[in-house]
């Protein structure tokens, strides 16, 4: 009961904060609903506490040294680097079907293509690690960032492979394993949640998940469409922007001060294969240091790991419709997924099982810098076969001019 008392105080003082600090009405919902939902997220972490700590997380594979190269049964910080990553802290993780490993912070976005959609996708971070980086401009996107609250965004680039109902749409978060939580818990989850639906309305949907052998639901929180601050249509034939593009945020239309109506245009999109939708989101961005792996921005409670919440990493950022309307729960088999990709935090890396599930075709430069490095002959035989320096193999390019040859 105190747990609970301490939560409602401090998210009403959060929201009344907020709320003086915003002039327009329209912002109250995006501020409002923010909190809210960071709110959830703390009140989830509140109960997985303990038991999570006893699973708490560790890469120790990381720290151990690999003895014997070729053996490739462990990862180590340099071989992320080997990978395509950055030395640098950042956000990590790749796509389902998985084609490489991707990171956050990066040139160009990176292209993802499923039997339903395609497109790419890029996230910005702030580097959060370091709090004279972070306050300052002088990194990539820093100026982007700059007399900006969001720790950071995400930006999709889709293009449908078939026609999606646009209210049966939803993008959010989920868990692939059921994490169990108490009643405690529970009591101020409904709390928080039947807050979060008055300012969201019905669509927005939060789940604990279950085990049920018939039917599992995954743990998740899932937003409509229109929880996304920005959207671009771009009509077929003409060219979208580049999702690094610094003048992306003048293109298309943002709800930030007009969300009725922007939630009118969302409404009447039609998601159809031709034209190219953009989506940005970074509303909750605040409350969620993602580099960190903490959720912060919450008096009291926050910061908090993470894996509070999750368990372990990694957590999944997806973009699914749903059939069937008779039963409400996000069950698996009622989902068509559009987009998936699994994430963590490089400081917090998941083991190197996980890794391996999302790495792709990054697991195929790793092994080929370690064959070379250890000098095995079949680095020679490889040259001599494609009559191309073995390197150029492991130059980490979005389209290889050729399938890399794999080892045996
Ligand atoms: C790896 O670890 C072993 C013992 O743990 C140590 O003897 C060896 O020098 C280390 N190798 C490298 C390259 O760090
Ligand atoms: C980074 O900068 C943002 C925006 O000024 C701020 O909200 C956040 O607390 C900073 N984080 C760190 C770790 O310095
Ligand atoms: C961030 O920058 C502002 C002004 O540039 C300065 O007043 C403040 O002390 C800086 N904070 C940190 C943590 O460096
Ligand atoms: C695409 O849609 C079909 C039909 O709903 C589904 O079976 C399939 O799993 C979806 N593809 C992905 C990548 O989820």
């Amino acid at each position: 009961m105190e747990v609970m008392t301490a939560w409602m105080v401090a998210t009403s003082s959060a929201v009344a904060d907020a709320a003086t600090g915003v002039r327009l009405h329209d912002e109250v919902w995006s501020v409002g609903s923010s909190i809210l939902l960071a709110a959830l997220v703390g009140a989830l972490a509140l109960s997985l506490g303990k038991k999570s700590k006893a699973a708490s997380f560790g890469s120790d594979a990381a720290s151990n040294n690999v003895t014997d190269q070729s053996a490739f049964d462990d990862l180590i910080d340099e071989d992320f680097v080997t990978m395509g990553m950055p030395a640098e802290p950042h956000l990590e993780g790749g796509f389902q079907p998985p084609t490489r490993l991707i990171h956050s912070n990066s040139h160009d976005a990176f292209a993802f293509d499923n039997e339903n959609c395609s497109g790419l996708f890029l996230v910005l971070h702030r580097p959060t690690y370091d709090s004279q980086l972070n306050n300052s401009s002088s990194y990539l996107y820093g100026d982007y960032f700059e007399g900006k609250k969001r720790l950071w965004e995400l930006r999709f680039r889709v293009q449908f492979k078939r026609r999606v109902p646009q209210s049966d749409l939803f993008f959010g978060v989920e868990l692939e394993e059921y994490v169990p939580v108490n009643a405690a818990t529970k009591r101020v989850m409904d709390l928080s949640v039947a807050g979060m639906r008055q300012v969201v309305g019905d669509r927005l949907y939060h789940t604990l998940g279950d085990q049920d052998p018939v039917e599992s639901e995954r743990p998740a929180i899932m937003m409509p469409l229109w929880a996304f601050d920005q959207f671009i249509e771009t009509p077929e034939g003409e060219t979208p922007p580049d999702l690094s593009d610094p003048n992306l945020p003048e293109y298309g239309h943002k709800r930030v001060g007009q969300i009725r109506e922007y939630k009118r245009l969302m409404d009447s999109l039609d998601l159809r294969p031709g034209p190219t939708f953009t989506f940005c989101f970074w509303g909750v961005s605040r409350f969620c240091d993602v580099i960190g792996w903490q959720a912060t921005g919450i008096p009291i409670f926050t910061p908090l790991d993470l894996n509070l919440y999750c368990g372990k990493p990694p957590l999944h950022l997806v973009l699914y419709t749903l059939q069937g309307a008779e039963d409400k729960r996000h069950l698996q088999s009622k989902k068509t997924y559009y987009f998936r990709c699994g994430f963590w935090s490089s400081l917090k890396r998941p083991s190197k099982e996980v890794v391996r599930k999302f790495a792709g075709r990054s697991l195929e430069l790793l092994k080929r810098a370690r064959r070379t490095r250890i000098g095995q002959p079949a680095a020679a035989t490889e040259l001599s076969i494609f009559g191309l320096n073995v390197f150029q193999c492991c130059t980490d390019r979005e389209s290889a001019p050729f399938q890399c040859p794999t080892s045996s």
